[in-house]
């Protein structure tokens, strides 16, 4: 069993979280999330979309959340950007690194995005180009990596061959989704085998949802395969407006914890990060959706 000596965890619950929430979050309470997650030691979290405010309302403060966020030298907020126009709007908040999104189901691109994958490869182009002049970081991610919420089953040569393209645009790191959570381990494992063969390893993150409760033996079973990258939302906050019955991302505390009992560095430290999700979720008014969350508030009542 070979796993990393350290793991590089997205915070992705800002963006991944908030985009699903029916209520609106103001935006005083999205940066007040975001900088107890910096102050818990998260060094990259994804703070917002640049996309359509007519297709996801609740990313429309992107900028205004942006300019609230302290700037700190190793720390990053990435944010979504689906075109050119997404792209100008980012320059202007002043982003460091954007993240391009598209799929490995056709389906899943036309409902999410409006276009198909090839189309989406053909926006992003430009979006990669002009990042790259002035030095942005850009992310890729590949949704419906294993499986659909409109076609079901996915092969994993598909999503190999939607890494490969994103890779040879220039995106520095692909994150392989788990939109709807039903990958199980060895799936995930053959996926991310499949994936690594057009990527290389190094370059791959893990970004699961945990709709059926597999996320964190999903992770282990990738980990052993040499990824060192995981994508989380603290409170296990999450899901997709476009893929229905989607549930939240895997919890950060949850990744946190196995990844400290396995002995894995990740430079976060989980009762700051506990702290945060109570935070966002007390906002919220419900529960976290993380077993370690839960288990250190009760401790710590
Ligand atoms: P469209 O309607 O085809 O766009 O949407 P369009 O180019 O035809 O433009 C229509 C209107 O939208 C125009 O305005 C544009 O200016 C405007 P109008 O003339 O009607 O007033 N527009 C924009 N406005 C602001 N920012 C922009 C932008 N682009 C166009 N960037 C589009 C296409 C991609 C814009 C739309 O489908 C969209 O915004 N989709 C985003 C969906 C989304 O955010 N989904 C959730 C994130 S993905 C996810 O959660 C999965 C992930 O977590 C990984 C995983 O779990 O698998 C990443
Ligand atoms: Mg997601």
């Amino acid at each position: 069993m070979t796993l990393p000596k350290a793991v590089r965890v997205v915070e992705v619950g800002p963006r991944d979280g908030l985009q699903n929430e029916a209520a609106t979050v103001p935006t005083g309470v999205k940066v007040a999330f975001i900088e107890k997650l910096a102050d818990a030691g998260l060094k990259a979290i994804e703070a917002g979309a640049f996309v359509s405010p007519k297709w996801v309302p609740q990313m429309a403060d992107s900028a205004e959340v942006l300019a609230g966020l302290p700037r700190r030298p190793g720390l990053r907020y990435p944010v979504l950007v689906p075109n050119m126009k997404g792209f100008e709007r980012a320059v202007e908040a002043g982003v460091e690194e954007i993240a391009v999104f598209g799929a490995a189901s056709e389906s899943f691109s036309q409902k999410n995005i409006n276009c198909s994958i090839q189309e989406s490869l053909e926006r992003f182009r430009p979006v990669c180009a002009a990042a790259a002049e002035r030095g942005m970081l850009v992310r890729g991610y590949v949704s419906c990596c294993l499986g659909c919420p409109y076609e079901g089953e996915i092969a994993p040569s598909a999503v190999a061959a939607v890494a490969a393209e994103l890779r040879a645009m220039g995106c520095y790191e692909i994150s392989l989704g788990d939109t709807i959570g039903t990958g199980t381990p060895a799936k995930a494992r053959a996926m991310v085998e499949t994936v690594a063969e057009a990527v290389p390893i190094r370059r791959l993150a893990l970004h699961f949802h945990d709709t059926y409760g597999q996320a964190l033996a999903n992770i282990l079973a990738c980990l052993e395969l040499g990824v060192a990258v995981v994508d989380s939302a603290t409170a296990g906050l999450g899901g997709c407006p476009y893929a229905k019955g989607a549930s939240g991302n895997v919890a950060t505390e949850d990744v946190v914890y196995m990844l400290n009992g396995l002995g894995i560095e990740t430079g976060i430290d989980l009762v700051a990060l506990a702290e945060a999700g109570w935070f966002i979720s007390d906002a919220l008014g419900r529960d976290p959706v993380s077993r370690v969350s839960l288990a250190l508030r009760a401790k710590a009542a």
